[in-house]
């Protein structure tokens, strides 16, 4: 019986056809590691905060005199309202933790190389959505650091020659943050960036699934195939890796779980102690700071003394990541065959990268600006010099098929 409705659901829509090419017949190498777990978490963390996002909704009100008060009345009186909002405001730094380790993993085994370009600029694409995302979620409880850190961000629009005053006032729909912000905010952060987001992470899967996984050798597996064409260091990903991820998914909900029900806001990492202070427009906080995971830009755009140059060189440290595939010049793709230039450069630019994360979130002190401004310097210096060193390195050779033991 199960056949024929198949048969006639298959007849009508590409249900197995689609099943095979994604996932029973979908060959992926054999060889992953533990930096494959990311990708298939990044997916669990986006369903999870659509649907506490779907429930917070039913009694957030967006509206600056009512805001403050239903998101505590979330958190007080609607039944497992604070499980379901510390889910969504701890979700959303898990989102970060895994984002950027999934990032860091197509550092360091060159997925970003060809074939693989377009996976990760639709990857870089829905890097800045979830910045979008993440930076008018935090505007919705209508804390102090809601409040100011908004006016921060949007002032520096601002800093535009011409357009800047108009376009930042354009944003904000008003002379302050105010309630037609909020509304905006609102619309933007329960309807349009999401959906952006998940018509971009389809066109990451696709593209991904058009030229095939990379793998911690950076051996393209399609190279050595059997007379079938099946690739000879492939498995099918169901029901080889589906279970494998599974594994992953216990894991990181164990992990999870103990944050979120130990230290939710992790001592004001995850929800800032200001923001339990409801908006006061007329009372600027002694510090803003933006969260952790928008700290290392935060600490690039203080590093440069003029605003303009801030706005821009910010914007830079964003733009390099898009170039990435093209910046480096290097015919292997996977750090164990790389040579000692690129390891030293990876090794620099992660310390540089959580140094300032770290800096942007601290009060300004003469170290701290010096400090900022050499770690912006190594930042930089990373992709600019990406051409000569990938290029000059001494790499090492890569075998034919992948290493598994
Ligand atoms: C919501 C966010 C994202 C989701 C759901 C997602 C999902 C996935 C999945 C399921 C995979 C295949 C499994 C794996 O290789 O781990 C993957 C691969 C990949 N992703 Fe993402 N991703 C996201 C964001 C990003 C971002 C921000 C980047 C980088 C800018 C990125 C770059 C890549 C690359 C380069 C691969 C191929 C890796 C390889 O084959 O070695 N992804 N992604």
């Amino acid at each position: 019986m199960l056949s024929s409705l198949m048969g006639w659901v298959d007849a009508r829509f590409p249900a197995t056809k689609l099943w095979k090419e994604h996932l029973s017949e979908y060959y992926t190498p054999k060889n992953f590691n533990f930096w494959y777990y990311f990708g298939s978490l990044a997916l669990l963390i986006l369903v999870l905060q659509i649907v506490t996002g779907i429930f917070l909704t039913m009694n957030y009100k967006p509206d600056t005199a009512l805001a403050f008060a239903s998101v505590e009345y979330i958190m007080r009186d609607v039944e497992w309202g604070w499980l379901i909002r510390y889910l969504h405001s701890t979700g959303a730094s898990a989102f970060f933790v895994v984002i950027y380790l999934h990032m860091f993993r197509g550092l360091m085994y060159g997925s970003y190389k060809q074939p693989r370009e377009l996976v990760w600029i639709f990857g870089m694409l829905v890097y800045l959505a979830l910045m979008a995302e993440a930076f008018m979620g935090y505007l919705l409880p209508w804390g102090q650091m809601s409040y100011w850190g908004a006016q921060v961000i949007i002032s520096l629009f601002g800093a535009l020659p011409i357009i800047g005053e108009g376009l930042s006032l354009w944003i904000r729909g008003d002379y302050v943050i105010a309630d037609a912000t909020l509304n905006r905010f609102f619309a933007f952060h329960v309807i349009a960036v999401p959906l952006v987001l998940i018509g971009l992470v389809v066109a990451h899967i696709i593209a991904l699934h058009e030229v095939g996984s990379n793998n911690p050798d950076g051996v393209e597996i399609k190279k050595h195939k059997d007379e079938k064409g099946i690739p000879l260091d492939g498995i099918p990903f169901h029901p080889y890796y589906s279970v494998k991820d599974i594994v992953g998914v216990i894991v990181f909900m164990f992990i999870f779980s103990l944050v979120l029900f130990y230290a939710p806001e992790m001592g004001g990492w995850f929800l800032e102690k200001d923001n339990f202070v409801p908006a006061d427009p007329l009372k600027t906080p002694e510090h803003i700071a933006p969260l952790w995971y928008f700290a290392p830009f935060y600490a690039i755009l203080r590093a440069v003394p003029d605003k303009l140059m801030g706005v821009l060189t910010m914007g830079a440290a964003i733009v390099f990541l898009f170039l990435l595939p093209w910046l480096d010049r290097s015919p292997v793709k996977s750090i164990r065959y790389r040579g000692p230039y690129f390891r030293w450069a990876l090794t620099l630019f992660v310390i540089s990268f959580i140094g300032l994360a770290y800096l942007g979130t601290q009060g300004i002190t003469d170290i701290k600006t010096i400090l900022s401004r050499i770690f912006t310097v190594i930042y930089f210096a990373f992709f600019i010099l990406m051409p000569f060193y990938s290029k000059l390195d001494k790499d090492k050779p890569v075998p034919e098929r992948v290493t598994f033991k």
